[in-house]
């Protein structure tokens, strides 16, 4: 069994990294925040008697070598970046109890055959440049250079951020594995939702991830004077955009299955007496079938440009990115079961609606997710929660999923 006890004080230690007056945490990627909870996470893995060092793109990465060195990794880990005002555990439980998973089978003297590896993949919130999961692109070696062009809310690209973090954007593709290299991708996360809690249950096994969306609607109209401009011959683009909004949760509640969100907003010049010139904001659109989310995204589109018409407004929609939904293996999948067979936890299976660096490596190698509970279901909220026993509890068939992978040919 692993130590419940260090996991627990390890989370709580990282979860004063980035702590605001509110309560939340903000880490945003390439940050003194993020660097202090990377060199905060590598004291842990030399603590666990790890070789510790950087990639490329950043990806904190702690390894343990195999009985046969040059076997394919298996690899086990999460994020420590957060949303803006987020929780302690989205992410570090995924690390943390990596680190502990390997720290006990050190401790134990334990080896494997494969070589195991713990990675804290870099920006996967995507919360600093709406883009996100630069590590694990990175390390499928889907990441390019004009990717880097994104830029967060003062103007900073993600190349400058990389530059300014003392990594060369021009060397990314350094950080790619070669396709064979990695035996599979296992990472333990909260569930963010409630379907552990109702079936009382502390873990469960994640049958795939939805597929994104995330978009960006600019909406032009005419700034003009809030006193002087009768309503009849206003071009007001944000009244266009409420409309536009009204319309995304329509269209994603017809289907019973989306999730449509518009999380930002900003309206410019931004005055109190003026009809504002422009507005852009972000639209995140999730379904487990691609075909249904593409589908309300193109009604999303023809309403919003309907509205614009009608308002006699531009409105323009820049798609940021698309991810497919994606499977969580069979090989992964069996290894969680056998697992909490093995620890007498009941083989739950569900979806995660949530997105996941596991998209991004499923191209390089099997993948799959093991799920604690949420209390409440809530995060990205300084209200996540997962208990201690919950924690530790997912740690341990995270423990037995990973010796099982690393043992097996
Ligand atoms: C990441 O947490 C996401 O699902 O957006
Ligand atoms: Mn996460
Ligand atoms: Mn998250």
């Amino acid at each position: 069994m692993i130590n419940g006890d260090r996991l627990w004080n390890r989370l709580l230690e990282l979860g004063t990294i980035g702590k605001q007056p509110s309560g939340g945490i903000t880490r945003l990627s390439f940050t003194k925040e993020e660097r202090a909870a990377k060199e905060k996470v590598a004291s842990y893995m030399k603590e666990a008697g790890l070789a510790v060092y950087e990639d490329a793109v950043g990806n904190l990465i702690g390894r343990k070598e195999g009985k046969e060195k040059d076997a394919p990794a298996v690899l086990v880990g999460s994020h420590i970046d957060s949303v803006y005002n987020g929780g302690m555990f989205d992410g570090p439980l995924g690390v943390l109890a990596a680190v502990e998973v390997l720290q006990t089978m050190n401790e134990r003297g334990v080896k494997t055959k494969h070589p195991i590896e713990v990675v804290a993949f870099t920006d996967e919130e995507g919360a600093r440049f709406s883009y996100g999961m630069i590590g694990s692109r990175g390390m499928a070696g889907t990441l390019s250079e004009e990717e880097l062009v994104h830029q967060d809310k003062h103007g900073i690209s993600l190349a400058a951020a990389m530059e300014e973090a003392g990594l060369d954007p021009g060397k990314i593709g350094k950080a790619a594995r070669r396709k064979g290299s990695v035996k599979a991708y296992v990472e333990l996360h909260i569930e963010q939702g409630r379907v552990l809690e109702q079936a009382n249950l502390p873990v469960g096994i994640v049958t795939g991830i939805a597929g994104l969306i995330w978009a960006k609607l600019t909406v032009k109209g005419k700034a003009e004077h809030a006193g002087a401009t009768p309503m009849p011959i206003r071009r007001d683009p944000l009244v266009a955009a409420a409309q536009i909004i009204q319309v995304i949760e329509q269209e994603a509640k017809k289907t019973g299955t989306t999730v449509g969100t518009v999380g930002q907003m900003q309206v410019f010049p931004g005055g109190i007496n003026i009809i504002p010139e422009r507005v852009e904001f972000s639209l995140d659109l999730r379904d487990l079938d691609a075909a249904v989310r593409d589908s309300v995204f193109l009604s999303i589109i023809e309403r919003a440009k309907q509205i614009g018409n009608e308002r006699n407004v531009d409105v323009a929609v820049e798609l940021l990115q698309k991810m497919p939904p994606v499977l969580c293996s069979e090989l992964v999948q069996n290894a969680a079961k056998e697992a909490c067979r093995q620890l007498g936890f009941d083989v739950f299976t569900l979806p995660s609606g949530a997105s996941h660096d596991g998209v991004q490596l499923a191209g390089l190698c099997p993948i799959g997710m093991i799920f604690v509970r949420s209390k409440d279901g809530v995060s990205h909220s300084p209200e996540e929660w997962s208990s201690k026993e919950d924690c530790a509890a997912g740690a341990n068939v995270l423990y037995h999923t990973v010796l099982s992978l690393a043992m097996t040919a």
